[in-house]
């Protein structure tokens, strides 16, 4: 048994041994060339040979793999194997749309199997362990790693954490293509001050347990095999050193027994922070709080032995740490044949698969979240009618990759250019305005254009000639993602003024959106007919978008985000408290608002159109069991397309202890209907459903009432109330 291996084997170890268990590098030489002769690189391959390296990072590859797992396993003494971790976000050669995207499907089917080919490709090239996914709630679009997440709820975040964990996980960590899910950034990396990266978190115990940790509780019930820890301090303690958080909460009260592994370089940063007064200290902090395996900051294969030695930190503390490592490796089969995971005909077969093209098609498409249609502008019409295609974008294949993206290929997915031709060859194509400048990189920071209005002329004389104009404006695939905060959240560059003068020509625009984050784009909501959000979609980006353009898939997407009308509303979100004076009353200006701004969003959470339209009836509500408020409501395709919907379900508990929020999302579901078809909806609001936290992380339900909202967005539906009388 698992339990009695890892025992055998720690009572072997010396202390060196155990610290170097802890210890994670980034490989970054030539793993298959010459031993490096100097430098960090010599210093890390002499580490992994000598048993000082417990885990690695981006070392990827069969061949690459295959090296260093040979030098850690034949060099070292007791030739413990090396897991071989990568941020596996959306896909890996098959580039899925990037998270946020994907949550705009609300199809935990399509979200699980999108990891689950995350999963089979990365590991055949030899990964066992994925920095994903993230499940950090963001309500701040200003903050890059919107793109990452599911999103500003909370419900539909616990939902999609799940899925992606099974995707991931599978049925059985040993299955060779199965990777261990990390659950991160733990906690509250989403919530930094201002949407400012690596900035500082201050939240109440409200927020805290009820907003932030719900989703990684959720990753830890389906069996998430680590959790990440945070870049963040989280009112004031760096979430690297926080006891409170990783031994209190994760490992304490939810009983974890997976691995936290730090973020890379959060154990060294907690000297900047003004935390550690130096590395030896930060070992001490990273270690006594529950941070098992250090990424890249060198503190515990430098300090630990000396910590404990000293008597600063219980060799008791270093020992759970390294079962939790060891457990991990014996879990994922590692000990049983430490290259189980390196098939060089796996590799060869499957990274790019036609079928896992035709999934990442499918999501894509699913993503897509119409948001306007006035005048049934789409479906375009795959005959008749001259039709422009303006942007930038439109023949870019690397941008819709995204950001996060290792294991892609540069320039490889289908631009909207190559969608739209297998539809109409009569397409024209201005380039217009170009978006940014200079290298287009992961690392680097991006260059927007902002002078040369070149191209607005050719766009507008395009335009001109058409019937109708498509336009595929927004945000640059790595102008989202780490280190990406923006304070300008409107279309970067002079895009703007390029839509405002082509549509003074022609006004029959679609706008597509391209973006890693919720965009405010006020002018064009108000004047533009056609808009639909189409993110970054990965490989198949051109073909979803032409599909749901000519109408051969029926927009379904629903916002995971609102949209706001402009970057003063952030933070933004809808299930916002009611504060005390909620309407103008009284008609004067001291209640709760904007006075130069709409204080709701400009699309809703949960909205997006269809070609089709769903009528809600017979909102049914049974609150005679106190522990199962049933809910029903029927749902109509009342037009002359099949179309799919979410149904979706929001709550708010009227009076409580702790205030609650207007309205929060509780359940949803995605139907399909022909034309003319009806189907029925059921809920159950049972006691996970109806209570809350208290401010000390109890669970509570409350009697009282409760008003209800069934429909198709945060906003709109059929209304209802309960209560609740426990008796
Ligand atoms: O997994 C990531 C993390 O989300 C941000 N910092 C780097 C890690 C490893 O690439």
């Amino acid at each position: 048994d698992i339990e009695q291996r890892v025992d055998e084997l720690l009572a072997k170890m010396t202390l060196a041994e155990k610290a170097g268990q802890m210890n994670q590098y980034n490989g970054f030489w030539e793993v298959t060339g010459p031993a490096p002769a100097e430098g960090d690189a010599k210093n890390k391959y002499e580490h992994i040979r000598t048993g000082m390296v417990g885990s690695v990072l981006n070392i990827t590859g069969t061949k690459d793999v295959r090296a260093t797992q040979k030098l850690a396993v034949e060099g070292s003494r007791l030739g413990i194997p090396l897991i071989f971790a990568l941020d596996v976000i959306h896909g890996h050669q098959t580039v899925f749309p990037i998270p946020l995207a994907e949550a705009a499907s609300w199809d935990l089917n399509a979200i699980e199997k999108s990891a689950r080919i995350g999963a089979i490709e990365a590991s055949a090239r030899g990964i066992n362990w994925t920095f994903a996914p993230m499940v950090d709630i963001s309500r701040d679009a200003r903050w890059g790693r919107v793109m990452e997440g599911a999103g500003e709820d909370t419900f539909l975040g616990q939902k999609v954490a799940v899925a992606r964990v099974r995707g991931f996980q599978g049925d059985d960590l040993t299955d060779i293509d199965t990777i261990a899910a990390t659950a991160k950034h733990f906690a509250g990396y989403g919530f930094g001050e201002a949407g400012r990266e690596y900035n500082r978190v201050d939240v109440g115990t409200n927020t805290l347990y009820n907003m932030i940790l719900p989703p990684f509780k959720a990753s830890v019930d389906a069996g998430v095999a680590s959790v990440m820890n945070a870049f963040n301090t989280l009112n004031g303690i760096p979430a690297t050193g926080d006891v409170f958080l990783q031994r209190g909460i994760l490992k304490g009260a939810w009983d974890f027994n997976g691995l936290v592994v730090s973020d890379w370089g959060s154990g060294k940063e907690m000297m900047q922070h003004g935390f550690a007064k130096d590395l030896k200290h930060a070992a001490q902090l990273g270690v006594t709080a529950g941070s098992d395996v250090d990424m890249e900051s060198y503190m515990y294969v430098k300090h630990l032995e000396a910590l404990v030695n000293e008597g600063k930190v219980d060799i008791a503390l270093v020992d759970d740490a390294v079962r939790r490592i060891l457990r991990l490796k014996f879990k994922l089969g590692l000990f049983d044949d430490p290259y189980k995971y390196i098939n060089e005909e796996r590799e060869a077969t499957l990274l790019g698969h036609a079928d896992h093209m035709a999934a990442a098609l499918d999501v894509a498409k699913r993503s897509i979240v119409l948001l306007k249609n006035q005048g049934n502008l789409l479906p375009l019409s795959k005959t008749s009618g001259k039709i422009a295609v303006i942007g930038d974008f439109a023949d870019d294949k690397n941008s819709p990759l995204g950001s996060w993206r290792f294991g892609s290929i540069d320039n490889s997915a289908v631009s909207l250019l190559e969608g739209l031709a297998k539809y109409r060859d009569d397409i024209e194509f201005a380039q217009g305005v170009k978006v940014v400048t200079g290298e287009e990189s992961f690392v680097q920071e991006i260059t927007v254009n902002q002078t040369d209005a070149t191209g607005i002329d050719e766009a507008v004389a395009l335009a001109k000639k058409s019937d109708v104009v498509v336009m595929l404006l927004g945000e640059h695939g790595f102008q989202s993602g780490e280190g990406r905060s923006r304070t300008d959240l409107g279309l970067p560059g002079l895009q703007q003024e390029m839509l405002e003068a082509v549509y003074a020509v022609n006004p029959n625009i679609v706008l597509l959106i391209a973006s890693g984050r919720p965009l405010a784009l006020p002018w064009a909501a108000e004047h533009i007919p056609s808009i639909a959000a189409t993110w970054q979609l990965g490989s198949q980006s051109g073909n979803a978008i032409s599909e749901v353009l000519f109408g051969d898939y029926n927009p379904s997407g629903k916002l995971p985000v609102s949209f706001p009308y402009n970057v003063g509303q952030m933070p933004l979100y809808y299930n916002r408290m009611n504060t005390g004076r909620p309407i103008d009353k009284d008609s004067n200006v001291f209640w709760s608002h904007y006075s130069d701004s709409p204080s709701e969003a400009l699309f809703p959470f949960g909205h997006g159109l269809s070609y089709t339209q769903f009528d809600y009836s017979k909102l049914s509500i049974n609150a005679d069991d106190p522990a199962k408020v049933d809910v029903s409501v029927t749902v109509k395709n009342v037009g002359k397309r099949a179309g799919e919907e979410v149904v979706q379900l929001y709550m708010h508990d009227k009076v409580a202890s702790v205030a609650r929020p207007i309205k929060e999302l509780k359940g949803f579901e995605k139907i399909e209907l022909e034309p003319g078809a009806t189907k029925t909806v059921n809920f159950t609001l049972d006691s996970s459903k109806l209570g809350f936290f208290d401010r000390e992380g109890n669970w509570i339900v409350e009697p009282g009432e409760f008003d209800i909202l069934v429909g198709s967005n945060s906003r709109e539906g059929l209304t209802g109330q309960f209560t609740l009388s426990m008796k």
